[in-house]
Formats: C-alpha cells, sequence, structure tokens
C-alpha cells in the first residue's frame, strides 16, 4: 500500500516550495502581489492563489518592461499596451496607472539589481472556479522582477534558424491582446526545437508573414525597404514600434531605402536579403535560414546589426528611459 498522502500544515507548504526552489533554481528578485498586499523576495513566496481565474481560465493579460543599466526601458508604452489589453480583456484595473507605476517601480527596487526584466499581471481575480469573475472578485496585479530572458550569443553571431509553424496563428483579437494564453506560441517554439531549430513564424490565412513566438518579425527587401507586417493581426511590439521610429536614421546613413508597414506575401519574405527578430527580450537577431532555405546570402546582415545598436543606444540615452523612484 503506498503511504497516505500527507495533510499539510502552513508551515509545511513553505518547507515543500523552500524544496522546490531549492531543487530548481530561479532567477526572481523580488514579487509584488495585492493577494499579499506586498513585496517579497523568496522565490518560495512568490505564490497564487489557485483559484485566481488567471490559473484556471487564462482571464489575465500581463506585459514586459526591459531593465537596463538600472533604469527601466520605455515604460509607458508597455503599460499603454497592458492597459489596452486589460480592456479588450474585460479585466477590472487594480487601481490607476499613476499607482500600477509606483508598485512596479517599489518592486524594481526592492529587487536589488541593475539588469533584467519586469514583467507584471492583471487577474480576474480569485472566489471560483467558474468562467466568468467570481462575485465580488478583487483584481489581481502582480509583478516580477527577475533575471530576463536569456538567449545564446551565436543567435546574434551566426544568425538563428526559423521554420514556419504548423500551428495556426490566433485569431486578430487574440493576438493583438497579450493575454495569458500562449498556447500556440508554446507550441510553436517547442516544433521548432524539436526539429533541431531555434523558433516558428506563424503565416496567417491569406499566406501572410505574422509574428514569431514572444517576437516579431521583420524583413530587409532586395530594393533595402525595411518591411514590416501590418500590426492587425499581431502583436504590438514595443520594440518594433519603437525602431521603425528610429529607423529612419538608417536611411540617412545610406543602409536601408525606406521603411514600410504592410501585409508581406510569405513568397515575398522569402526573397528578402535579411530577416530579423524583434522584441524587448531578443532585441533585433538576424534569421539567416528560414524552412531550411537560406535568407539572403545566409550570413547575419548589416541592418540587424545597426538596428540592435539603435536600440542599445536607446535603451540606455533617451527620453525612454526611467529611473525607478519611490513616488
Ligand atoms: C507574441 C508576441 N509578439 C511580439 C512580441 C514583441 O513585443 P515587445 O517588443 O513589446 O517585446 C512579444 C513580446 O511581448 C510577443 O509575446
Amino acid at each position: 500500500m503506498p503511504d497516505l498522502i500527507p495533510v499539510l500544515t502552513a508551515e509545511g507548504v513553505i518547507k515543500a516550495m523552500r524544496e522546490l526552489r531549492m531543487n530548481q533554481r530561479v532567477n526572481f528578485w523580488a514579487f509584488y502581489s495585492s493577494q499579499l498586499g506586498g513585496i517579497v523576495t523568496d522565490p518560495a513566496l512568490m505564490l497564487i492563489a489557485f483559484d485566481d481565474h488567471m490559473v484556471h481560465r487564462g482571464h489575465a493579460v500581463f506585459d514586459t518592461a526591459g531593465l537596463v543599466d538600472g533604469k527601466i526601458y520605455d515604460l509607458e508604452a508597455h503599460l499603454d499596451r497592458f492597459i489596452a489589453s486589460a480592456e479588450r480583456a474585460r479585466l477590472a484595473l487594480p487601481g490607476t496607472r499613476e499607482e500600477m507605476r509606483k508598485i512596479i517601480m517599489e518592486t524594481t527596487i526592492v529587487a536589488g539589481h541593475s539588469d533584467g526584466a519586469i514583467r507584471y499581471w492583471l487577474s480576474s481575480g480569485p472566489g471560483s472556479l467558474e468562467l466568468s469573475p467570481a462575485k465580488g472578485a478583487k483584481p489581481g496585479f502582480f509583478v516580477m522582477v527577475f533575471g530576463g530572458l536569456i538567449y545564446p550569443e551565436h543567435w546574434y553571431t551566426e544568425g538563428m534558424k526559423v521554420m514556419t509553424t504548423t500551428y495556426p496563428i490566433k485569431p486578430k483579437l487574440y493576438a493583438i491582446t497579450k493575454t495569458t494564453n500562449y498556447l500556440p506560441n508554446v507550441l510553436m517554439q517547442m516544433e521548432a526545437k524539436e526539429q533541431g531549430l531555434d523558433n516558428g513564424v506563424f503565416l496567417d490565412a491569406d499566406g501572410n508573414v505574422g509574428e514569431s513566438s514572444n517576437m516579431n518579425v521583420a524583413f530587409v527587401t532586395r530594393d533595402n525597404v525595411l518591411r514590416h507586417p501590418k500590426f492587425d493581426h499581431i502583436l504590438s511590439g514595443c520594440t518594433s514600434q519603437r525602431l521603425l521610429k528610429l529607423a529612419p536614421q538608417l536611411v540617412s546613413r545610406g543602409l536601408i531605402a525606406g521603411v514600410e508597414v504592410s501585409a508581406i506575401p510569405a513568397d515575398e519574405a522569402r526573397a528578402a536579403k535579411e530577416m530579423l527578430l524583434i522584441g524587448s527580450s531578443i532585441k533585433v537577431a538576424p534569421i539567416v535560414e528560414w524552412d531550411r532555405k537560406p535568407i539572403g546570402d545566409g550570413r547575419p546582415g548589416p541592418v540587424a546589426k545597426a538596428l540592435l545598436e539603435l536600440l542599445e543606444q536607446d535603451m540606455t540615452a533617451s527620453e525612454r528611459v526611467v529611473e525607478p523612484l519611490i513616488l
């Protein structure tokens, strides 16, 4: 007969969570929870009520901003998108934008690290296992300051290899809303890794390029135009939006001939000179192979490099950079 499953005390739960974190190290530095009413720095205490509708129904949205050199990059753009996602998901905000910003900043200060990422979530709250929010449920607001997603250096020096995913792209409403339902994105990335590749790319039903798992995709055409898919059926990446504003600097330097946001048929995309992945975590990385065929000459191109430099400069020295302060 197997041993009976233990019925745990509060101390037993903490002990089990500490053991879990000992066996599986994480780089989580500080976590704010509206349910706890404070910030914790012990990963064993970074918990959420199981009946929160984020957990069992995916009724939640999130966003992530970068922490670079002790400063937060482009927080206002990420907050704009977070609030827009919350509205589309019909989630009540836990407070004002200023209150959320204050919590994000204080949690970042408590984390005490200068480089990483800040991810925050809004849920419809606990109180039932139903679909619609429980009566009287308070929205959950959670902030995690952590080490960020780390990608291999060779992605930047040698370039990445991607495949067209066999999984369908999300319908528009869900693609433009940053909800916690990332199942298609997860499956796409797993599929690519199983084939020895680095990531996948969604095409839409009309055969136009969509996006990647947690990154946007862009191209440099044969006639040197930086071309990005329209944002009506993919996430409006804060990094892409910012780079589209900065890229005209590359026109004056003669590196590109122009910038265009349009529907991009996959056939046209495959003929590009350069293909790029863009996002807060990856920044800008060159793709050198798509569906086992080379992009351009099969080597990282100059525009990917120049865009990465523009972004890195913007991340450290621009009006988009803010120092976390106790407000
Ligand atoms: C599906 C998806 N597309 C694109 C992006 C890139 O967005 P950002 O540049 O704001 O990180 C992300 C990351 O948030 C994403 O999850």
